[in-house]
């Protein structure tokens, strides 16, 4: 489980939830620079505080990326109420016990939150990091609780809510854009709400600016998402388009009928603002949806 330690402290970063949708593509991505320890669940349950404690002991990182969660929305919804269930365990004692663990051994931690802390009610501009979070379903409550428990215990550590990452990698766990390209490639009609906001980022581009987080060590709230805002509608028609596929297999429908259809209660105006990581760390590195769109295309396409 523990990879002989070669390199400087500096360099080792550990990373909880490796084998997820984030971080298998945060393993690809960082393998080159780092000294990447990413236990596997079976080899480490992080529940397990002593052994995270003995894990991170034997380890020495300077860094601790907290991706491991309970991130499936719906599923979450049957725990909801349930502060000793696995969801609120997971998403919320877990990461504050791992805050205060970190704070103590001088590691600094990025945890990764969600855009889902918002009810989704605010029209008129994107959601920044101190606008006042409302979460509608559980999973929003359980991560919400995890960032403030996150802060409290380790001033230091870095709270990054990402929104709807988007990869042309192949995994388990499908997002938005390769639920599109499988229905519409199937010949199968995809729904896109026309009333709705979002600002879903590029995968690789939220690892890029993760990867300035811990750089920077930048302590504190901070929103990593697309620079501009899209509907569902407009990008599954945009990757239809783009792919050369029936793009009136695209239907459009309402909020509020495609609400209906879902377990979990979901924020309709779902949109963060960027503007403090644009300002920290320049234009360069979050870019519009549509540019992530065409890296997308091309990293599906190559299939690389
Ligand atoms: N994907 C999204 O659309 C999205 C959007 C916004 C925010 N986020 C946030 O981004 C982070 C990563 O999400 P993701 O999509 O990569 O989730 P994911 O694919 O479901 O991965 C979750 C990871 O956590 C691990 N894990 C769960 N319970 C564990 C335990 N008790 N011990 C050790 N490992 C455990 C899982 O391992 P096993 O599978 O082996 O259990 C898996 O590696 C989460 O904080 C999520 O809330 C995701």
């Amino acid at each position: 489980m523990l990879r002989r330690v070669t390199r400087e402290r500096r360099d080792r970063v550990v990373v909880f939830g490796g084998s997820g949708f984030v971080g298998s593509r945060v393993r690809e991505l960082w393998d080159a620079e780092f000294e990447l320890l990413a236990p596997t669940h079976a080899e480490l349950n992080v529940l397990d505080m002593r052994a995270v404690g003995a894990f991170l002991d034997a380890a020495q990182p300077a860094v601790m990326l907290n991706l491991a969660a309970g991130a499936h929305v719906d599923a979450a919804e049957a725990e909801r109420g349930h502060h000793h269930g696995t969801v609120y365990t997971l998403n919320a004692d877990f990461p504050g016990r791992l805050a205060a663990v970190c704070g103590e051994r001088d590691i600094y931690l990025v945890h990764i939150s969600t855009d889902y802390v918002f009810d989704g009610t605010q029209a008129a501009r994107a959601y920044r990091e101190e606008d006042p979070p409302n979460p509608l379903s559980w999973y929003g409550e359980t991560k919400l609780a995890g960032e403030r428990l996150v802060q409290e215990a380790h001033p230091g550590a870095c709270v990054a809510r990402i929104e709807m990452p988007f990869s042309g990698r192949a995994h388990a766990r499908s997002d938005f854009a390769r639920t599109c390209l499988r229905r519409l490639e199937a010949g199968e009609a995809i729904a896109g709400v026309t009333d709705q906001r979002i600002t879903p980022v590029f995968l690789d581009d939220a690892i890029h600016a993760l990867r300035r987080l811990v750089a920077e060590r930048y302590a504190g709230l901070i929103h990593v998402a697309a620079t501009n805002w899209t509907t569902p509608y407009d990008y599954a028609h945009a990757i239809a388009g783009r792919l050369g596929l029936d793009t009136d297999m695209v239907q459009p429908t309402t909020f509020e009928a495609f609400s209906a259809t879902r377990p979990a209660p979901r924020p309709r105006y779902s949109w963060l603002e960027v503007t403090r990581f644009t300002d920290q760390f320049g234009p360069n590195v979050l870019r519009p949806f549509e540019a992530g769109l065409d890296a997308w295309v091309a990293q599906s396409t190559s299939r690389v």
